[in-house]
């Protein structure tokens, strides 16, 4: 018998007596606090233009602590809006995906959809296959079975400009709330609203000691997103051979004592610094000493919140170059109420116009153009602006968004490697329109990466695992086929030690398959030995390689599977799984058409068939992939 604990309820905070008030929900499912921060915008103009309504804003995760609560906490809601985030291959965000699992899943979710008005907004990016797939399928089910929607689906894309496509589903909404929400006598006193310019309240302190702020404390037992676990750079190695005019970073993390763990086909969430050189030019255009040391409170002295609550999470206190280098993303493009925060602190006029020009529906052309398929970051659009030094407060609240994890497919497996997490990633380092050598910033701070090997002073980050759902079949007889072109190979390597380790323990193998693709066999053919090891021990079948440009005419890893179509048809007869990991946007879309053309062609189907057998490839759980 397994003994059930029970956890304390989280407190909500807020939780409104019943005085007859119109109550609203506004639940988000958030990963980089996007989904979160429109929820709370939605909520702070709501407020304002509707006082007699109360509004809350809260995380999908912290809503209700397992599915029978979801069940009772929507039984209560008469109107709630949903901020849903889709990313990867059409995945839910962390903390939306046991909503989304429980409502999508099973059977008619009751009686109380039939009182709900909702309305959704998606956060996406339309360069995606699953373009908002989550918001769509959560908008059409809740109509499905009997809610209200109030106005359609938003379809935020991260392509053009998010901001742009909330403000125009919000002007939707309001109408709608006019009539829910406005009494008779008060419809003709529509408050206006203007965004208020978000601030932290800053503290400044004497530094305490110079080591203070190298020691990141490893507070949580098991690290997750919001307690990273300091993890040392213990191997670096370039896998690009020297005529390479690109390059690729083999890295591997000491997660000895960290309390990290993880399984093979899992992603590592990697909090890098931005360059120094980066930090330099961000101190000079703030102007304020680096050493100034500080802390950012979203309360007020006397404990009371600070206005709005939509304040991004503070950080620890540190000097300001820390802060630049470890919690400001100013190498972004600025959203436009990034602009509007400078041009409130502008004190030359013209500048503050410019800015509000460019924020406003009026510039959203420039804004398009000069700033967005610019790639303008903040720090050139500071630049241009030199009168607009915001104070601190203002700067880490409402200009610099917070310095985002990125995440890599781990290439190692914890059967060969249990104390180490393998990474393998390509460096980001292009011209943009506007003639910025942009380097990307976690690429770049591991090609730099001084490793345990070179130095005792070695690089360290702050590091966490991600659960994935990429993983080998259960029963290793079961034949895989993998494809991962550059370094979509990444997990893959990973399951191959695995495979070994299996292999070398007695276990016996089904067969398995690898496409790989790269440019050119002699420059950046990665792990190339390792490959070829795996298929001499017999942890890999057969290596398929397609070299895209030894030749005139380009060969890639989907011209590859069409050779082996047969050979593929039969595996997947037999059971296999599929595995595809790499660029979402060209080769998993080219390699997804491939698979429905050998699908239709070998098993004599037409089309629609072939697609149906591909989809219940994909429900069975044997079609995966891992695409970014
Ligand atoms: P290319 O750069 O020569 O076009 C790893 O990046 C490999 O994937 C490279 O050989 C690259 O070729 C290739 N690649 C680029 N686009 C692809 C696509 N749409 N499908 C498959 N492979 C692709």
């Amino acid at each position: 018998e397994t003994m059930k604990i029970v956890l304390p309820k989280k407190e909500i905070k807020h939780e409104e007596v019943d005085d007859g008030k119109k109550k609203v929900t506004i639940l988000f499912g958030t990963q980089t606090g996007t989904a979160e921060g429109f929820a709370k915008a939605l909520l702070e103009e709501a407020k304002v233009r509707y006082e007699k309504a109360v509004f809350k804003a809260i995380d999908l995760d912290d809503y209700a602590a397992d599915d029978e609560e979801y069940e009772e906490k929507f039984k209560k809601e008469s109107l709630a809006f949903f901020f849903l985030a889709t990313y990867g291959d059409g995945e839910p965000t962390d903390n939306a995906a046991r909503f989304y699992k429980w409502f999508t899943e099973g059977d008619d979710k009751g009686e109380w959809l039939k009182k709900l008005q909702y309305g959704v907004f998606g956060l996406g990016n339309r360069q995606y296959e699953h373009y908002n797939k989550i918001a769509v399928v959560v908008d059409d089910k809740l109509a499905e079975q009997g809610a209200k929607r109030l106005v359609p689906v938003g379809m935020g894309d991260d392509d053009q400009c998010m901001e742009d496509d909330f403000s125009a589903w919000k002007e939707l909404v309001w109408p709608q709330l006019d009539q829910l929400l406005r009494d008779e006598d008060d419809m003709s006193v529509a408050t206006p609203y203007t965004a208020a310019v978000l601030e932290y309240r800053i503290v400044y302190h004497d530094k305490p000691d110079s080591s203070a702020e190298d020691q990141h404390t490893n507070s949580h037992a098991i690290p997750d997103a919001q307690h990273p676990s300091r993890s040392n750079v213990a191997v670096k190695k370039e896998l690009h051979t020297p005529e390479s005019d690109r390059s690729c970073t083999h890295l591997e993390f000491d997660i000895s004592n960290t309390g990290l763990s993880y399984e093979t086909g899992d992603h590592v969430g990697v909090y890098c610094e931005n360059l120094s050189e980066v930090v330099d030019e961000a101190e000079k255009l703030i102007g304020l000493p680096p050493h100034t040391y500080f802390s950012v409170h979203t309360d007020n002295e006397d404990g009371t919140p600070l206005g709005g609550a939509s304040l991004p999470p503070p950080f620890p206190p540190c000097t300001l170059r820390k802060a630049l280098a470890s919690y400001a993303d100013v190498l972004s493009s600025p959203k436009k109420s990034a602009l509007l925060a400078l041009a409130a602190h502008a004190t030359d006029t013209t500048e503050a116009d410019r800015l509000k020009f460019l924020a406003s529906p009026a510039g959203k052309d420039e804004y398009a153009q000069w700033i967005v398929a610019s790639q303008r970051s903040l720090l050139e659009v500071m630049e241009a602006f030199p009168s607009a030094k915001p104070p601190l407060g203002v700067f880490f609240a409402s200009v610099a968004p917070r310095l985002q994890p990125r995440y890599y497919s781990i290439s190692s497996s914890p059967k060969f490697a249990p104390n180490r997490i393998h990474v393998t990633c390509a460096l980001v380092y292009e011209q943009t329109p506007s003639g910025r050598v942009h380097k990307g910033v976690c690429s770049t701070w591991m090609k730099n990466a001084v490793p345990l090997t070179e130095s005792q002073d070695c690089s360290w980050a702050p590091i966490y695992v991600r659960t994935s759902n990429f993983r080998l079949p259960s029963d290793p007889k079961v034949p895989v086929i993998m494809i991962g072109p550059g370094t979509g190979l990444a997990p893959f390597r990973g399951f191959l030690q695995e495979r070994l380790a299996q292999k070398e323990a007695g276990t016996e193998l089904g067969s398995s398959i690898l496409f790989f693709g790269c440019r050119n066999r002699k420059v950046d053919f990665i792990y190339e030995d390792e490959l070829n090891n795996f298929v001499e021990t017999g942890a890999l079948s057969e290596l398929i390689t397609a070299f895209s440009r030894e030749s005139a005419t380009k060969e890639y890893v989907q011209h590859k599977m069409s050779q082996k179509a047969s050979e593929i048809w039969n595996l997947l007869s037999e059971g296999a799984y599929l595995y595809v990991c790499g660029d979402a946007k060209g080769m998993a879309k080219d390699v997804h058409r491939t698979l429905h053309t050998i699908v239709q062609e070998q098993g004599s189907l037409d089309s629609s068939k072939a697609e149906l057998y591909v989809k219940n490839l994909q429900m069975a759980g044997r079609y995966l992939r891992d695409v970014w």
